[in-house]
């Protein structure tokens, strides 16, 4: 499974780049808000510091404007996918974008059959959002499950990207049911490498090996 991370925050995504963990990027007009900047500036920093995609999203709700929109901001990088969102004017946009060779990741999926249309009209990604299906008391787990079948059922190549992630659990949950891509939080990304035996059982071989007094180099 692919790690991307959920931020605008270009020192977060530069910590996490220098993991060489890191696969792409998605960013949102609420993660633009929060960053404070000018998006284009943002979006071309990130696409600066990671290889891999770098979602940007459109804010034009008609097809035509939705497209344009989509072509400046893929004029920024290479690496850019244009975000566009669920509706029928973004699948039309979505069709004339892949079309032109560009990524599109189809994003605020909430049900099997918009991942669908999604996968038909060529989407490069499909992001379900788990954490928003859940506060309303649906398992977003299962839609993950669900488009994972209905994707391998027919061969589509459209990948899923499981977003509105909020913990290690949903992490976790999406490597077993099959999610290509996480993307996640940078703080719940940091989070996933610690356990407290991990802490407990290195301070126990350092002191044990300070108790040796070698010294490997
Ligand atoms: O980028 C979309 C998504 O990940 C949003 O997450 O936590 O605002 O539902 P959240």
């Amino acid at each position: 499974m692919k790690f991307f991370v959920d931020t605008a925050d270009t020192a977060d995504i530069k910590e996490l780049a220098a993991t060489g963990l890191l696969d792409g990027v998605t960013t949102n007009p609420s993660l633009i808000l929060k960053a404070g900047r000018p998006m284009k500036d943002v979006i071309a920093e990130i696409c600066d510091l990671v290889e891999g995609p770098v979602s940007a999203e459109v804010t034009a709700t008609e097809a035509d404007a939705m497209i344009a929109e989509g072509r400046s901001l893929a004029a920024i990088a290479d690496n850019i996918a244009v975000k566009l969102p669920l509706t029928l004017d973004g699948l039309k946009a979505c069709r004339t974008l892949t079309d032109e060779g560009r990524m599109v990741n189809v994003t605020l999926c909430f049900s099997a059959n918009q991942a669908l249309l999604a996968a038909k009209a060529g989407a490069s990604f499909i992001s379900p959002f788990i954490g928003r299906l859940d506060d309303i008391n649906i398992d977003g787990m299962d839609l993950i499950r669900e488009i994972r079948i209905i994707y391998d059922n027919y061969g589509f190549e459209t990948e899923i990207l499981a977003a509105s992630i909020r913990s290690a659990n949903h992490v976790k949950d999406c490597a077993l049911v099959g999610a290509d891509v996480a993307t996640v939080p940078p703080a719940v990304l940091k989070g996933l490498v610690k356990h407290p035996l991990t802490d407990k059982g290195l301070e126990q071989f350092l002191s044990d090996w300070a108790k040796t007094g070698q010294s490997i180099l």
